[in-house]
């Protein structure tokens, strides 16, 4: 096939809830993807964050491989043995409690939401979530969701949900009433315009939550599995929330979601109040655990770091060039570059043609979110493309 073929299909059969760009990708390895006319890119923006170990990181790929011989799915009905083993790996690099497996981000938020509504029964049932946040697209999750334009044409909503600006301790405080059970955010906005929540805001919204016997719920969805060097992004943050939602980059290209829930609040969700079918099937656990050990074994975490550090050096760099760069923005390998432009979509456009794969978000915020597997050398590459780009449209 090629691509007039795949795209005469894709517009006969498959509905069309996605603008997507004219190339279709048949192969990845690493940081690189290949398109259907055997076209070479640069991915700093895998599968939407998913591939975060890299596109068919072996260990991922070995793992599966070892599992499909085996069995596939196995209904929660039973036990395999895959799930748990995943689940002390998710524990014990997070805090003590229990996991609850599902198959998407949006799946893992439902959990949550439910969860509070639970902890809250019967007279607290209000949860607070921030301006430009992004939860998922489920009705509950994009009434969570702190942006008009996806809740456009879907109204009535679930009441239960209230927007407060990011980063403001007071608008929190001043929309907390007797019917608020929890608060929900990410520690670092990624649809939202990578917008990172302060030291001391993370620590008040901790430190609210406990007084007023609220849950404290972030969504790592997308900042998870280290993609800001840490494996999840509060342990920067001195907090522990009460739960925190996964999904995109755990299952290393497998679709995978999970709700990490505190001991003390482990009890709340009970046999038959919630419940997923293709929740923690081995195959996806098994590329997960794979993804844990292709971060221990090949140091990732260290590397996010010092790759994200050097591409925020390159930036910085382009900006005193390009006064069009207005900031830069983010942690480790979660970089926003703030543009001074109304749309910058030719930026993005360009890379394209270039051979780098990138993100626009907001309008004007660039998204490079390479996998932590990135090498110094696509570094120069990705960077390179990116600099004719911006000279491209300055
Ligand atoms: C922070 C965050 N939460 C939730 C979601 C929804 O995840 P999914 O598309 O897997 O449902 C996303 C997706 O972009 C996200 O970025």
């Amino acid at each position: 096939m090629d691509i007039a073929e795949v795209k005469s299909l894709y517009d006969k059969y498959v509905l069309s809830t996605y603008s997507r760009q004219e190339m279709c990708i048949v192969k990845g390895k690493g940081s690189w993807v290949e398109d259907i006319a055997g076209n070479k890119y640069l991915d700093f923006f895998p599968g939407w964050a998913v591939s975060g170990t890299g596109h068919c990181h072996p260990r991922v790929v070995a793992n599966m491989k070892k599992q499909l011989a085996r069995i596939l799915h196995v209904s929660n009905n039973f036990y395999n043995d895959v799930q748990p083993l995943l689940a002390k790996k998710i524990v014990e690099n997070s805090f003590p409690g229990k996991v609850f497996f599902c198959n998407s981000g949006a799946e893992a938020n439902e959990a949550a939401i439910k969860l509070a509504r639970r902890y809250g029964n019967p007279s607290r049932y209000e949860i607070i979530t921030m301006e430009k946040s992004f939860h998922g697209r489920t009705i509950a999750t994009i009434t969570a969701t702190g942006q008009e334009k996806v809740k456009t044409g879907f109204h009535p909503l679930p009441e239960g949900f209230k927007h407060v600006p990011f980063n403001d301790i007071g608008a929190l405080k001043a929309a907390v009433t007797e019917k608020t059970v929890a608060v929900m955010m990410e520690p670092i906005q990624g649809e939202g315009g990578i917008n990172v929540a302060g030291m001391d805001y993370m620590k008040e919204v901790s430190e609210l939550c406990r007084e007023r016997k609220m849950l404290f719920i972030l969504d790592e969805v997308q900042t998870g599995m280290g993609r800001t060097g840490k494996m999840f992004a509060y342990q920067h943050y001195d907090i522990i929330p009460d739960a925190m939602s996964l999904a995109k980059s755990l299952g290393g290209g497998m679709p995978i979601g999970a709700l990490v829930v505190k001991e003390e609040h482990a009890g709340v969700l009970t046999p038959g109040t919630h419940a997923s079918t293709f929740g923690g099937s081995p195959i996806a656990c098994a590329a997960a655990l794979g993804v844990f050990e292709a971060i221990e074994e090949g140091k990732l975490l260290e590397n996010a770091v010092r790759a994200g550090g050097k591409i925020r050096k390159v930036l910085k760099k382009m900006a005193r060039k390009y006064p069009l760069i207005k900031e830069v923005l983010g942690i480790g390998l979660m970089i926003g570059v703030r543009m001074d432009m109304d749309d910058a979509g030719p930026v993005y456009e360009a890379c394209l043609r270039g051979g780098l794969l990138i993100n626009c978000t907001q309008k004007n915020v660039l998204r490079i979110m390479p996998p932590v597997t990135v090498k110094p050398r696509e570094i120069k590459i990705a960077m390179d493309i990116l600099d004719k780009a911006i000279g491209s449209v300055a």
